[in-house]
C-alpha cells in the first residue's frame, strides 16, 4: 500500500534548514511512501473574517486541496519567539475556517530544527495544542528536534550531512507510516 504524504515547511526563506530538512525526506521515508511539497502559503493575506467572507483565497484553497487529498501530513517548521511562526499559524488559521475542514482526523508529524540547541520543541508543543483542536491526529513519539541547525547540514548545498539526524528521522517517517496504515485501516 504507497502512502501519500504532503510535507510542509513552515519557514519561507531561501535558505532554510527547514525546508532542507523537508527535502531530505524522500530519501530517508519507508518504500511504501510518497512525499509531495504542499503548496507554497506565501500568497495567503492575513486572516481577517471580513476577507473571507468575500471568498477564500485561492492559495487557501489549494493548500487545503493537498492537505484533504493526503494520507498523512509531515510539518518541518523552525521556532520563532518559542512559538508557531506567523505564516504557518496564518495558513492553519486559514483552513481552519473551512468547511471539510482539512486537518480533521489527518495525520501529522511534526519535525523542527533551530539555530539553537533545543531544536524548536517549544514550537512543536504548540503546533501539538493547535492541531489537537483542529482534530488532527498528531504522531506522538519518536520525536525530531534540530538543534544547532547549522552545524548539520552542509553549509553549501543545505544537504543533510548529520548521521543521528537521519535516524531519528528514518525513525519517525518509518512509525509515522505504520500510524497512518492504522488510522486508515
Ligand atoms: C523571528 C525569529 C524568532 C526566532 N525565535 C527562535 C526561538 O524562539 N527559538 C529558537 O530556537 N530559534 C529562534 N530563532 C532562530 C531560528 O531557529 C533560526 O533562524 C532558524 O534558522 C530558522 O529556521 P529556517 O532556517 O528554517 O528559516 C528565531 C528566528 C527568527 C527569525
Amino acid at each position: 500500500m504507497t502512502i501519500n504524504v504532503v510535507t510542509i515547511s513552515g519557514s519561507l526563506r531561501k535558505s532554510s534548514y527547514n525546508t532542507a530538512l523537508m527535502h531530505a525526506l524522500p530519501g530517508l521515508a519507508p518504500d511504501s511512501m510518497r512525499l509531495t511539497e504542499a503548496p507554497t502559503f506565501r500568497e495567503m493575506p492575513l486572516y481577517n473574517a471580513d476577507v473571507q467572507a468575500s471568498g477564500f483565497p485561492q492559495s487557501v484553497i489549494a493548500f487545503a486541496d493537498a492537505i484533504r487529498s493526503a494520507d498523512g501530513i509531515v510539518i518541518v517548521s523552525p521556532e520563532y519567539n518559542w512559538t508557531i511562526p506567523g505564516g504557518l499559524k496564518n495558513a492553519l488559521d486559514w483552513v481552519s475556517r473551512l468547511e471539510n475542514q482539512p486537518f480533521k482526523e489527518k495525520p501529522v508529524a511534526i519535525q523542527s530544527a533551530t539555530g539553537g540547541p533545543l531544536g524548536g520543541a517549544r514550537m512543536q508543543y504548540h503546533l501539538r495544542m493547535a492541531l489537537t483542536f483542529l482534530n488532527a491526529f498528531v504522531l506522538g513519539t519518536p520525536e525530531v528536534f534540530v538543534g544547532l541547525a547549522q552545524t548539520k547540514f552542509d553549509g553549501q548545498s543545505l544537504e543533510l550531512k548529520d548521521e543521528a539526524t537521519k535516524k531519528a528521522v528514518t525513525d519517525q517517517l518509518g512509525a509515522f507510516a505504520k500510524f497512518v496504515a492504522r488510522v486508515k485501516a
